[in-house]
């Protein structure tokens, strides 16, 4: 099993015991293939590897949310240990609210430019409870490389100019959305769709990638098709969309402009 460290003092002592680089991979558990491939690259690109596993309560916008978010340690543990090359490896901090906030979120970082935007609009101080939790773990790891996904590209695009803007002495890597086979991107969240909402939602990358179609036609055709958008948007070179399936919510990005999906993800690299 990975070597669990439950609180951040532990492991700020055992970072300094390892020698060799630490790849640190954030999450907020219920482990998919999605989150397994940060972790199989942070094992090819380093020594040791850290998965943080916390359940941030200060990004969530509605408590019923937060609440009914999948927590499975026990095989979330599982699925790392499986992986190629994990033995005596990882390293799991899963932290507690205490361990994590000891000032109550009386500190708080807050971008000004591009965390109104989009995902910021719908979901107020959502990028700022992240950003705030992402600074605390990138500080606690010590890590040489953080791995974080395109899933979640306006994520990504704050967490950089967070680490650029404070000096923060990690590398950000950006590695590919891992989708299913109906193209529906992997996300804890699609456990609580049905069967029949899981190839329903298979629709929203089908009409992201049409680009014969406007980003206004896109959200029609999403209306027509049974969800609830927020926004289909084009910006950073992505065309970003957020919508609802029943209670669920989903968001995905493609890279703007034609292309495959390596060569794009090579240009934000
Ligand atoms: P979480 O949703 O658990 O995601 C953890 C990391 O996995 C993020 O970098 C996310 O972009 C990436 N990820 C999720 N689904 C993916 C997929 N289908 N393909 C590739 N990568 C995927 O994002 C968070 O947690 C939190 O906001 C966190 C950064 C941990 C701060 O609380």
């Amino acid at each position: 099993m990975p070597h669990i460290v439950s609180v951040p003092k532990k492991w700020r002592k055992q970072r300094k015991s390892l020698n060799g680089t630490v790849g640190f991979v954030p999450t907020m558990g219920n482990l998919h293939d999605g989150h397994l491939d940060l972790v199989q690259r942070a094992l090819a690109e380093n020594d040791f590897v850290l998965v943080s596993i916390f359940v941030n309560p200060t990004q969530f916008n509605q408590a019923s949310d937060y609440e009914a978010y999948a927590r499975t340690f026990a095989e979330d543990c599982a699925k790392l240990d499986a992986l190629d090359g994990a033995e005596n490896r990882v390293y799991v901090l899963n932290p507690t609210e205490e361990d994590i906030y000891p000032d109550d979120y009386a500190l708080k970082i807050t971008e000004t430019e591009d965390a109104e935007a989009l995902e910021g609009k719908f979901r107020p101080g959502h990028f700022t409870g992240m950003l705030t939790v992402v600074m605390k773990l990138l500080n606690i790891a010590a890590a040489d490389r953080a791995y974080f996904g395109e899933k979640d590209f306006q994520q990504l695009l704050l967490v950089r100019k967070m680490t650029e803007a404070f000096f923060v002495d990690t590398e950000i890597i950006p590695c590919p959305t891992r989708r299913e086979e109906s193209g529906l991107a992997m996300s804890s969240r699609n456990n609580r769709l049905s069967a029949e909402e899981k190839a329903q939602a298979a629709q929203l990358y089908a009409l992201l990638s049409d680009f014969s179609l406007t980003d206004a036609e896109v959200v029609k055709k999403l209306e027509k098709a049974g969800f609830k958008p927020e926004y289909v948007e084009t910006k950073w070179g992505r065309r970003l969309a957020a919508v609802w399936l029943g209670d669920v919510r989903l968001i995905d990005n493609i890279p703007a402009e034609c292309g495959t999906e390596e060569e794009k993800h090579a240009a934000v690299s």
